[in-house]
């Protein structure tokens, strides 16, 4: 949207190696600008955040970092689970509820309701992903990502036209939250998306892990 805080998160999934991630935040920190109204964030695998957030402090790069994810449970007896305050100070922001946790690993709006309370108790900011105008968003999250499931890693991004829509929906109905865009975004489909009145950022996959595509991307917004 234009004159607002825009947001560009790169969500790598199950991909990079630390040595690869740490490629990848070189050359992007290094060719990116440093912009008030721009916030550029970097969702590596839990294994890597430490090593990228240490990479990004070192070079001063413009990136922020967030995880993919973090346990519906405080501290305690939860094998293989990330607690939040185990997260608190690595990670600013915690993408929730993206669909493949959701179809994969059978994570359901309660738990994401959860995971929401223990991230904003933690200070980190929880982006909470939604699938539809429909799909509920728990009280205190103040970001969103529509990725509507047709359009994921498909090369199939949804019209602008309709995920404004659905953005435009989504704002009536919780005023507070603001709206970003995933699916299929590339470098080529940014600009049109962040043109839109409702949409204020752009949350992408598979065009984010080549450092090139994803600093074309972030350069596309310098024009909105
Ligand atoms: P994609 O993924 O950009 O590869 O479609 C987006 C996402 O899953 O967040």
């Amino acid at each position: 949207m234009v004159g607002s805080q825009i947001w560009i998160i790169a969500n790598w999934k199950s991909n990079k190696t630390i040595a690869e991630a740490l490629e990848w935040v070189s050359e992007v920190g290094s060719k990116i600008e440093r912009r008030d109204n721009l916030k550029v964030v970097v969702c590596p695998d839990f294994v890597s955040l430490e090593e990228v957030k240490k990479a990004i402090r070192v070079g001063n790069f413009p990136l922020m970092v967030g995880a993919q994810d973090l346990s519906p449970y405080p501290e305690g007896a939860h094998t293989g689970e990330e607690a939040a305050v185990d997260l608190k100070g690595l990670v600013d922001l915690v993408i929730l509820g993206h669909s493949e946790r959701r179809s994969q690993f059978g994570e359901t709006d309660e738990m994401v309701s959860d995971k929401v309370k223990l991230a904003l108790e933690s200070g980190i900011i929880p982006l909470v992903c939604v699938q539809s105008d429909q799909t509920p968003i728990p009280e205190g999250v103040k970001l969103v990502a529509f990725e509507p499931i047709f359009a994921i890693g498909t090369g199939n991004p949804d019209t602008p036209a309709d995920a404004e829509k659905v953005a435009e929906t989504l704002k009536q109905r919780y005023p507070e939250v603001k709206v970003l865009y995933g699916g299929s975004v590339t470098s080529d489909n940014s600009q049109v998306f962040l043109r839109q009145n409702n949409l204020v950022g752009l949350l992408i996959g598979g065009a984010s892990l080549e450092p090139l595509e994803f600093v074309k991307i972030v350069e596309s917004c310098y024009a909105i």
